[in-house]
């Protein structure tokens, strides 16, 4: 890592390259504020996966998770897809290798299963589906299933149990979960209300049953932009990862965001998320890596499902 001379201004060497690179810079919701305020576009997965197909940059530097950035390189094989820290992975990605999917479907050959995946998950496990959802279109992914076929969703049970309520269809979970949307609990979301009581409480679908009892809404991190925004309410209670609440606040400056706490602490970080900085993504672009690659049989098998997502998403 090149060592900071007084005055150097990171941001500005950041977009020096990413010109120089004829790069685009995308980035989740989640990431800090230094990053999504550098970037070319910041939204939830589903839109970033719109933004990494439609791109005619040279490069991609993915401000994610390494699902997401795969997901780039999946649907955008010719560019150059780069991730600045190689170890941000995901709870959701870790609980279902491939391998044990591969092996749950041969051992339960018998219920011929629709498999509905998460977008959060390895291109592996994208590969053994037969459609990707994310937080944003599983509702409508789920009720354009077939109607004679058993679904298995892999691998967020609370999304899948949530997509279940809103949709009435009956399918088999895997168990993963997120580590930090489990964290908030129907306690410490109780008591923040208590004291914000005109504040509603907006939640990702990754929370639990009990936490998405008390919500007065519950949507994908991009869909929370909208709500917020078209809502009459001037303070709002954001059940979710904290890099969300920079995207609000600038976006919607004139309204109020308050962290949904844990148990343990005042806001939720995802330490995935957050091993991305600014100066690795200086790093990234100068260097032209970390780079995502997979062997194009695998990417080939993963891209059918994601596709198939894309053409009912738009
Ligand atoms: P969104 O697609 O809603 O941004 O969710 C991504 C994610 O990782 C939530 O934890
Ligand atoms: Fe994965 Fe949860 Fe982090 Fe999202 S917040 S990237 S689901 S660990």
């Amino acid at each position: 890592m090149v060592a900071l001379k007084e005055g150097y201004d990171l941001a500005a060497e950041v977009l020096r390259l990413k010109k120089q690179r004829n790069a685009i810079i995308l980035a989740h919701n989640y990431q800090v504020p230094e990053i999504q305020d550098v970037a070319d576009y910041v939204g939830d997965s589903l839109g970033l996966s719109f933004k990494a197909r439609e791109t005619d940059a040279d490069v991609i530097v993915f401000c994610g998770v390494h699902f997401m950035a795969e997901t780039a390189k999946i649907v955008n094989p010719a560019k150059t897809v780069i991730l600045p820290d190689l170890d941000a992975g995901c709870s959701l990605s870790e609980s279902c290798p491939a391998e044990s999917l591969e092996e749950f479907l041969q051992q339960h050959a018998d219920k011929n299963y629709y498999v509905i995946a998460y977008i959060n998950c390895s291109a592996g496990v994208k590969a053994l589906s037969d459609i990707i959802c994310t937080s944003g279109n599983a509702v409508q992914i789920v009720k354009n299933a077939p109607a004679d076929r058993n679904i298995l969703f892999v691998p967020d049970q609370n999304l899948g149990a949530w997509v279940m309520e809103k949709t009435g269809r009956k399918m088999d979970l895997w168990r993963g979960v997120c580590y930090v949307h489990v964290e908030f609990t129907r306690n410490s979301i109780e008591s923040i209300r208590e004291q914000y009581p005109a504040a509603p409480v907006v939640a990702h679908p990754e929370c639990t049953f009990a936490v998405r009892l008390l919500a007065d809404e519950v949507c994908s991190t991009e869909k929370m932009v909208k709500y917020c925004r078209e809502s009459r309410a001037e303070s709002f209670i954001i059940v979710t990862e904290s890099g969300m609440l920079h995207r609000l606040r600038k976006e919607i400056p004139d309204k109020t965001f308050i962290a949904g706490p844990t148990d343990r602490c005042a806001c939720a970080d995802c330490r995935f998320m957050k091993k991305n900085t600014l100066e690795k993504l200086r790093d990234a672009l100068a260097n032209l890596s970390p780079e995502i690659r997979m062997p194009e049989a695998l990417r080939k098998r993963a891209e059918l499902p994601i596709i198939r997502m894309l053409e009912l998403s738009r």
